[in-house]
């Protein structure tokens, strides 16, 4: 795999076994697409996380206000500001994690593949900006469509010569976070004990809740497991709808994006037993190279994707749907990328 982006103050260490191991002490976190709807929030979010030490806020318009502002909360995080392509290589450099939620979101009526004509490019771009700038880096990608936002990006950096497959992640937890609030309600559960594994893709019925998984152990109607399920892979377009042409989630996402980088970077710290829900390169499903799953996240990405849990026989028949519209998008982005 490439080299891992590091700084000043890592150091190396020992560990019990006497392996010596990277202890990375900063975490430069970058984001790109910082002026957004997602993007300003996830960046407050950040600047108040103890495990970031430097935030670098990359967008095409309006970076230089969203960094002056946050730079004024009295916590230990460093923000800086970059605007444009000329001064993406310094937003980069040095970064472990890069999140992107550039690019447009929904209006009412849109799916999410209606976006790909605009944010495949955007996507393209910032993530070879990525490969020459700061190739061990972790990506988060937020983009839309994540079903084939996360191959273009893979084609990108394969064509760099840097691809590691467990340093590209797509961001689905949001699905989790809103499955597990659905949940909770539902069930009269205190939310912070509820965990609900959501598989597959992060659109439409690619979108597939573990409802047989829960944690706690939860039983349901098969009327409340077809209830809850669509309502999960439509809570999207319930944001869109209510925000009628605004624009789509952008607090939760930066809630659920924050969720996801703090995983990210404890796992990069070496921290055990770190999991997440999130679209990786898998042998998961077969047919696809794509999918989302309960990942571990240890000090290189992704560490390890353990196979899926026995489904339910109407998990079964949606998994079995969802795999060919998954495997459609991911050829539309390996297309998009290699033209
Ligand atoms: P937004 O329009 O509010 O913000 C997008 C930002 O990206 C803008 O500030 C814009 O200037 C910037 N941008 C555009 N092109 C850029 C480029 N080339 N380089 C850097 N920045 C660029 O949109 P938003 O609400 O923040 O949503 C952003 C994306 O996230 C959308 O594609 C949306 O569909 C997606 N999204 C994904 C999830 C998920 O679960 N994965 C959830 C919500 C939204
Ligand atoms: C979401 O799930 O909220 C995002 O993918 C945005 C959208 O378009 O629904």
């Amino acid at each position: 795999g490439g080299a891992r982006a590091l700084c000043a103050c890592s150091r190396m260490r020992a560990t019990r076994r006497g392996r010596l191991v990277v202890a990375v002490r900063c975490s430069k976190v970058a984001i790109l697409g910082a002026s957004g709807g997602i993007g300003q929030p996830l960046a407050l979010l950040l600047k108040m996380n103890k495990n970031v030490t430097d935030l670098a806020l990359y967008d095409i318009a309006n970076t230089a206000g969203v960094a002056a502002d946050l730079s004024h909360c009295n916590t230990g995080v460093k923000v800086t500001g970059y605007t444009g392509e000329e001064e993406i290589g310094g937003a980069l450099a040095g970064a472990q994690l890069v999140v992107i939620p550039a690019g447009v979101p929904r209006k009412p009526g849109m799916t999410r593949d209606d976006l790909f004509s605009i944010n495949a490019g955007i996507v393209k771009s910032l993530v070879e900006a990525c490969s020459k700038h700061c190739p061990g880096a972790v990506l988060n990608i937020i983009s839309n469509p994540v079903n084939s936002t996360v191959a273009i990006a893979a084609e990108v950096l394969k064509k760099a010569g840097v691809y590691d497959p467990k340093k590209l992640l797509g961001v689905t937890a949001l699905d989790v976070v809103r499955a597990n609030t659905f949940v909770a309600e539902a069930k009269g559960l205190d939310v912070k004990d509820v965990d609900v594994p959501v598989i597959g893709g992060h659109a439409g019925i690619t979108i597939l809740p573990l409802l047989s998984q829960v944690s706690p152990s939860v039983s349901f109607t098969s009327s409340e497991i077809e209830g809850l399920t669509t309502r999960i892979q439509n809570a999207g377009t319930e944001v869109v709808e209510a925000k009628a042409g605004a624009g789509s989630a952008t607090l939760s996402m930066a809630y659920a994006a924050a969720r996801m980088a703090e995983s990210t970077l404890l796992g990069l710290k070496g921290e055990s037993n770190v999991m997440e829900c999130a679209f990786v390169e898998s042998k998961v499903a077969e047919g696809l190279s794509y999918f989302a799953s309960k990942v571990v996240l240890g000090p290189n990405g992704v560490a390890d994707i353990p196979p899926l849990p026995a489904l339910s026989p109407y998990e079964q028949q949606c998994l079995d749907k969802l795999i060919p519209e998954l495997a459609k998008s991911e050829a539309k982005g390996v297309a998009f990328a290699s033209a």
